[in-house]
């Protein structure tokens, strides 16, 4: 039987959250050096060191190596920062921001071993900047150390920094970097710039769907998804949904926009960049893109096409007569979705009962939409509680169809 449809159940669970929205800061607007200022202090310097304009690498094992890993980093910052706005790691984070210098060369390291990591980003407090570490073996690996410029790109956008609430989402926005730089049309000119071509897609698009009923950024150890849910942003900076605030205008303001301390999550500053669509109106919309991938991104819809077969839609046990119940194991989290791929010919309906009518929840079939309402919860991905992994335990009558 064909796939008619698909129809998705959101979680979004709860509470309120009365937040304001804050006064960007204001930056000097100023002309940086062509060639930034070397600064040894973050991450301890040394003195076999090879430089481009904007990063300088110490401790290098060939020349060759090393002009092509900082090469592949300016062509990183080239997009980034050049086309795309975003705040130059030359620029401390200390203080009150400004870009008005002076600029410094963003530390890079090659080191012959880290503990459990294939490359890491340091900080220097007093200088205010970040340094990247690099395992030899991936000096050559853009997907690894353009993960770590991600995390540079952050840091220097400080107003995330120590807020607890968006840890996790620092490895989501840094494989969102890397997969951009890799393989967006929006990179294309920075690649071109130094003659590197578009690479692969990092999406794990089997973790995505099969375990989509997840919390949307879930860091628990070995089961987590913070580093494969970096679509939600590809979704958000495409704006295939036009949501008046979204597109690439959300960075930098996911970070200047940051309400300053309050430990708030991500998804509460992008409530307020997208207002007044409501967040879980534009997660609900991801999910419902996510049935099929049609996000823009042509490299994730070829990777879902090849693996769509072997993906784990199975949500429901059938109860007879055209009924079924979530599993229990699979009861969508907060802000997380069940795709389910309904089969069959001619007319559906789709009825969804929730047996906690207090939970909030999305229902999407096609183009017909139903919205509950619903608001923000404050969560640390690392430390999840059970009101956060409290499924949303739903039934689903069906006429017309199978699902
Ligand atoms: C410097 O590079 C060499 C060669 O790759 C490596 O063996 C050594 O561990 C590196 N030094 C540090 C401090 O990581
Ligand atoms: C790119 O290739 C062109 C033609 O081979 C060369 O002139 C240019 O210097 C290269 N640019 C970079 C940044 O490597
Ligand atoms: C969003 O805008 C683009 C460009 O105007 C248009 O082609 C597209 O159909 C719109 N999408 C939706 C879902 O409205
Ligand atoms: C129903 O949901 C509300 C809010 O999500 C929660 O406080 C309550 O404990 C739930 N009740 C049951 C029986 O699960």
């Amino acid at each position: 039987m064909r796939v008619l449809a698909q129809f998705f159940v959101l979680c979004t669970i709860w509470i309120s959250a009365g937040l304001s929205i804050p006064t960007p800061a204001e930056n000097a607007v100023a002309t940086p050096p062509a060639e930034f200022t070397a600064n040894p202090t973050p991450g301890g310097g040394g003195s076999k060191y090879r430089d481009s304009p904007h990063f300088r690498m110490y401790n290098y094992t060939t020349t060759t190596a090393a002009d092509s890993t900082i090469k592949t980093l300016e062509s990183a910052y080239s997009c980034f920062v050049d086309d795309l706005g975003w705040r130059s790691t030359g620029l401390t984070y200390n203080g009150e921001l400004s870009d008005s210098g002076p600029y410094y060369k963003l530390n890079v390291y090659n080191v012959g071993a880290l503990t459990g990591a294939a490359a890491n980003t340091g900080t220097e407090s007093k200088t205010g900047l970040s340094f990247l570490n690099i395992v030899t073996q991936y000096l050559n690996t853009p997907s690894v150390f353009v993960h770590e410029f991600g995390h540079a790109l952050t840091y220097c956008e400080k107003y995330w920094i120590d807020q607890i609430r968006t840890g996790a989402w620092w490895e989501t926005i840094a494989q969102f970097v890397a997969d951009t730089y890799l393989t967006s049309p929006i990179c294309s000119n920075a690649r071109a710039k130094y003659n590197l071509s578009e690479g692969d897609t990092l999406i794990d698009i089997n973790k995505v769907i099969s375990d989509s009923f997840q919390i949307i950024v879930d860091a628990t150890s070995n089961s987590g998804n913070y580093y494969q849910a970096w679509p939600f942003f590809t979704y958000l900076t495409n704006n295939p949904d036009n949501y008046t605030g979204l597109g690439w205008a959300i960075f930098p303001a996911v970070w200047t926009k940051y309400k300053r301390d309050s430990n708030e999550t991500p998804l509460h500053v992008l409530e307020r960049i997208a207002a007044p669509t409501r967040i879980q109106a534009i997660v609900g919309r991801y999910w419902a893109r996510m049935a099929f991938v049609d996000i823009g991104h042509k490299k994730a819809q070829v990777a879902f096409q090849a693996r769509r077969k072997s993906l784990n839609y199975a949500n429901l046990d059938s109860l007879g007569g055209g009924k079924y119940r979530v599993k229990a194991a699979r009861q969508p989290r907060y802000m997380g979705a069940n795709i389910i791929p309904l089969k069959g010919t001619g007319a559906i309906s789709v009825k969804v009962t929730v047996a906690n009518s207090t939970a909030g929840f999305t229902a999407t079939l096609a183009i017909l939409g139903a919205e509950g309402t619903v608001s923000l919860l404050l969560y640390d991905a690392f430390k999840l509680t059970a009101e956060l992994n409290r499924g949303l335990d739903y039934q689903l009558e069906v006429t017309g169809v199978t699902a």
